[in-house]
């Protein structure tokens, strides 16, 4: 029709048939239902055990929210592979795989603080398409769908506005191995501090990436995460108008992610600090 401004249909990653709707709600189901096991057994769980460091926790509630999210997907969906934090990897023949982190946040719910959250991420052909993240403690669902948007309890959600480091609250975390690694991120921690409004260190990555594309954080960087960490949480970033990288701009390695993920606005600003300090002989 001459004249007129072409439409642009944003592409889904679901087919026609409405398959997403299955998927999205068994996902969803899963991750509640492994929250509210998580935040009821909360209380009574002192059962830790280590995971080489005696920095990196796992408690018996790793094993056991991992276990439901398992059940439940692998009923639905038996040809998929799957990627589990502490199981490992389950092989598939559908092309697709779940990425799954049961427990994110380890040490604060060893500790008995209330901030954790359990992950589910779908990946097809090579990029994560569903991501779904639920913070027992708040009652927080995030949802994000490739093309679709990204909600929080069903609200569209959208990154923030602010467009430099100095009005910008920022989240990182730090190494499990940062008493034998060299790379500690406490160079970035130091050069971030003095030029952001304030540097957030909660013990989630899930919940960093969650809250960057709520608006709350405006950006977070972390040297190297799991796939699980990453997942679910780099597409409701990218779905609510964020960015995501890795240290030097490029594209994320899913496989084994050193990440920044921001409003957008900041990022180049995110990425020169890092740029300085990585570069930067120390002394
Ligand atoms: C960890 C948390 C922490 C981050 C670590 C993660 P876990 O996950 O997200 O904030 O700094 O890199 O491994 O062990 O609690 O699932
Ligand atoms: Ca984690
Ligand atoms: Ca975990």
């Amino acid at each position: 029709m001459l004249g007129e401004a072409p439409v642009v249909v944003k592409q889904a990653w679901y087919s026609a048939d409405g398959m997403s709707e299955l998927e999205r709600r068994v996902a969803i189901d899963a991750a509640r239902a492994a929250g509210h096991l998580l935040r009821d057994a909360h209380a009574d769980t002192r059962q830790i055990a280590y995971k080489g460091t005696p920095t990196n926790l796992v408690t018996e509630m790793d094993a056991r929210a991992e276990a439901l999210v398992l059940d439940r997907l692998g009923q639905a969906f038996p040809a998929d592979a799957v990627l589990a934090e502490e199981s490992g990897a389950r092989g598939g023949t559908s092309g697709r795989r779940w990425i799954i982190d049961p427990l994110d946040g380890t040490t604060n719910y060893a500790h008995g603080v209330p901030i954790y959250a359990v992950s589910i991420g779908l990946e097809q052909n090579g990029e994560v398409v569903l991501g779904v993240v639920f913070d027992p403690n708040h009652d927080e669902l995030f949802v994000a769908e490739r093309g679709g948007g990204a909600s929080l309890n069903g609200e569209p959600l959208g990154v923030s506005r602010a467009a430099t480091l100095d009005e910008s609250l920022l989240a990182t975390g730090f190494p499990y191995a940062i008493r034998e690694t060299p790379d500690t991120n406490l160079p970035e921690y130091a050069a971030f501090s003095v030029r952001a409004r304030g540097v957030r260190r909660m013990g989630s990555a899930v919940l960093y990436l969650s809250y960057v594309a709520a608006g709350r954080l405006d950006g977070y960087w972390e040297l190297r995460l799991g796939p699980w960490d990453a997942a679910a949480g780099t597409l409701l970033v990218e779905e609510a108008g964020g960015r995501v990288t890795n240290l030097a701009g490029g594209p994320l390695d899913l496989e084994a992610p050193a990440i920044v993920a921001s409003n957008g606005r900041i990022h180049d600003a995110m990425l020169r600090v890092l740029k300085e300090t990585r570069t930067r002989p120390s002394s």
